[in-house]
């Protein structure tokens, strides 16, 4: 059967109307995968992860894309423009070049993963590449969109917030319940919002009848929310999250307060070490600021926080292929290089087996 993908499955939760264009490529319907080994680290009753990197551009950005994109054409745009640390980029540019719209996307000069940065130019999107971080570009296009009438597709657009809260409405589909805890990384905090507008949203359906706390995590070299102000150089090895002034600054706190969850941050190693963890031990290979939710997680453990009998849900956001340099530049593996005779590479093997 054809895919017919989240707007149409979920329009009855969406501001749809018969002009809105019922539009896809797939996203969405994402895998929520349980964990065999972190778990054992954790003493939860289940965790999964939710799989983000499957949708069609490889971040949850698709989500919230296809409805944004769906609005822009019910609106009559033509253009449609967005600043991004890389994920956003590739998904406007994507859902652009489906849909007949120029598509200009600005990003921070040298801190955009390799992979994002390609999919914005295979695409065919605009690329305008500016000396400043992502809360510099994020204002320049505020100002670009409203001077050429052109449709902002950065999460300050309600319809991507409401693309986004479906993957609340999967978990719940999926595990017939609220998770006790949901963890999420924060950037520029649209993705925490959409999660607990989904959530509220289920609940008022009675759909659930509990709420999970909200438990985002920035890296500590870009956590605004956490210390309370805007960061003025944010840095970190976690690019898609290298933000100082979120746009959902207030959202995210009202997620956090609401839900009795909180805002932490985790430090660069632990999101390596984190993203380790679900590569080796999980076979799961996702951004380093999708793993940001898992340290966060893994953090808390270890300080003693008590999730006994609780149910959570980790969301992996981007897809670890979008970034191979971090696995170039950050992770020791030995490749081995030997001639392609038969007797060195059976001793090759053998000094190499564990077991
Ligand atoms: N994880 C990934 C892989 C991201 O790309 C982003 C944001 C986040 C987490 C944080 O989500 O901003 O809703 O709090 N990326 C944006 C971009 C900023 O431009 O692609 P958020």
């Amino acid at each position: 059967m054809k895919t017919t993908g989240l707007i149409e499955k979920y329009k009855e939760y969406l501001p749809v109307n018969d002009s809105t264009p019922i539009i896809s490529m797939g996203e969405g319907n994402t895998p929520l995968v349980s964990s065999r080994s972190i778990i054992s680290h954790i003493g939860c009753k289940n965790l999964c992860f939710k799989l983000e990197g499957s949708n069609p551009t490889g971040s949850f950005k698709d989500r919230g894309m296809v409805f944004a994109v769906s609005k822009a054409i019910e609106e009559g745009k033509q253009r449609i423009i967005c600043a991004s640390t890389g994920n956003t980029s590739a998904s406007a540019a994507a859902y652009g070049a489906r849909y007949g719209l120029e598509t200009f996307v600005f990003i921070p000069e040298g801190k955009i993963a390799m992979g994002k940065l390609s999919q914005a130019m295979i695409y065919g999107a605009k690329i305008i590449s500016i000396n400043g971080n992502f809360d510099e570009a994020l204002k320049t296009v505020i100002n670009i969109s409203k001077e050429f009438d052109i449709g902002l597709v950065n999460s300050l657009n309600p319809y991507r917030i409401d693309g986004q809260k479906t993957a609340s409405f999967e978990i719940v589909d999926e595990i017939n319940d609220s998770p006790d805890y949901l963890f999420i990384p924060v950037g520029n905090a649209g993705n925490i919002t959409a999660y607990w507008k989904g959530f509220k949203q289920y609940k008022n359906q009675n759909k659930i009848n509990n709420l999970p706390k909200m438990m985002g995590f920035q890296a500590a070299g870009s956590a605004p929310i956490v210390t309370g102000k805007p960061v003025k150089n944010p840095e970190t090895i976690a690019t898609a999250i290298r933000i100082g002034n979120p746009a959902s600054w207030e959202n995210a706190e009202k997620a956090r307060d609401e839900s009795g969850g909180i805002i932490d941050m985790v430090e660069d190693k632990e999101i390596l070490s984190a993203y380790m963890k679900l590569s080796n031990e999980e076979g799961i290979f996702c951004e380093p600021s999708s793993a940001a939710s898992v340290a966060g997680l893994l953090k808390l453990s270890s300080q003693g926080f008590d999730f006994s009998g609780k149910n959570i849900v980790c969301v992996l956001t981007g897809n670890g292929l979008k970034d191979p340099g971090t696995v170039n530049t950050k992770v020791v593996s030995e490749i081995h290089n030997i001639d392609s005779d038969i007797d060195k590479i059976r001793n090759k093997i053998t000094s190499l087996m564990e077991r």
